[in-house]
């Protein structure tokens, strides 16, 4: 009977328990499923909902969706093949040649551009290949590179490449007789901040498939291309990598690597 009485709903203290449990679960609910995964990336583009849903383990394809959600945007459609750094005897670095006269005007007569356009002399086959598929396809933005591209055939492509290619690569130019001592983030990246050393993509160390040659570039076009990154306005990089690093990189260090590549001495 006793008993009875403790666990009554009459019994005051049982109901001030009762309300003060209920109340603090509601409160370790919000901070466990809305506010700690709102921390997270990706929360807002996803809504509340789906949010909660992955908070409790909720596989991603279950959580339910709008009918007009839209699928998330994508970087680019240009899946990268070891095949299209490989010379090919389908490619014709003569027929390059010829077309790339459209290109002397801004990139150079030997693919050495003398103003603000990036280098294209010694250029990785498929960095061109890719590049130029994105501007095609929308996926990298330039009013002008877009209408150029979109009237070049996929065979025009792979010649343009080849003959860009074949051509001798610009070296950073050392300017002092002791060699310019390479920024730390070109060198051992940051890896606190998750920026890994730039030699380990773009060339020194290794390269990887799809990183650009960088040295020699013009300095306004490195910095142009790192501040696109940074913001998003360029978004064609697989998996984010150049945006996740540019964004972790100060407006400094953006303005100090890009004058150690393009070999300026003013850094
Ligand atoms: C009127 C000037 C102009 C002409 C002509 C031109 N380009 Fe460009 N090109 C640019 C500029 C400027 C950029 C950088 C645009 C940007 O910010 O994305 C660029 C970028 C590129 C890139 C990307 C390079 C990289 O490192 O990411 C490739 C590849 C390229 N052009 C190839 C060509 C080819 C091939 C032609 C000839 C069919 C051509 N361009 C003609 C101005 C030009
Ligand atoms: C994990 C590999 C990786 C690392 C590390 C890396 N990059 Fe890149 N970077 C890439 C790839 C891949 C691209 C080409 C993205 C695309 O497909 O458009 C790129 C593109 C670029 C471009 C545009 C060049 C052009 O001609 O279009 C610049 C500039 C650049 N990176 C600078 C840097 C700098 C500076 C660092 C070091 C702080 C760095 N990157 C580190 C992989 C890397």
């Amino acid at each position: 009977m006793m008993n009875n009485a403790v666990f009554s709903w009459r019994n005051v203290w049982f109901r001030r328990s009762v309300v003060a449990l209920a109340g603090l679960t509601l409160l370790w609910m919000l901070v466990g499923f809305v506010w700690l995964p709102s921390v997270s990336v990706g929360f807002a583009s996803e809504g509340v909902w789906a949010s909660i849903c992955r908070a409790a383990g909720v596989p991603a394809a279950w959580s339910p969706q709008s009918p007009d959600a839209v699928s998330p945007p994508v970087s680019t459609h240009v899946v990268l093949e070891r095949t299209m750094a490989a010379p090919a005897p389908s490619r014709s670095v003569g027929r390059g040649a010829t077309l790339a006269l459209n290109c002397t005007m801004c990139h150079g007569s030997r693919g050495m551009s003398g103003s603000e356009a990036p280098n294209l002399a010694g250029q990785y086959r498929e960095v061109i290949i890719k590049q130029l598929r994105d501007y095609q396809e929308g996926q990298r933005a330039s009013t002008i590179m877009q209408a150029l591209a979109r009237n070049l055939k996929a065979q025009d492509i792979e010649d343009l490449a080849a003959y860009y290619a074949s051509l001798p690569r610009p070296h950073r130019v050392e300017t002092a007789p002791a060699q310019v001592p390479s920024p730390a983030l070109v060198r051992v990246g940051a890896p606190l901040r998750n920026v890994a050393p730039c030699i380990s993509c773009h060339g020194g160390v290794d390269q990887k498939l799809g990183a650009p040659w960088l040295e020699g570039m013009p300095r306004a076009y490195l910095v142009a291309q790192l501040n696109n990154f940074r913001s998003g306005a360029r978004a064609n990089d697989s998996h984010a990598q150049m945006r996740n690093m540019a964004r972790a990189m100060t407006p400094g260090e953006i303005a100090e690597v890009a004058a150690f590549y393009a070999g300026d001495d003013a850094h």
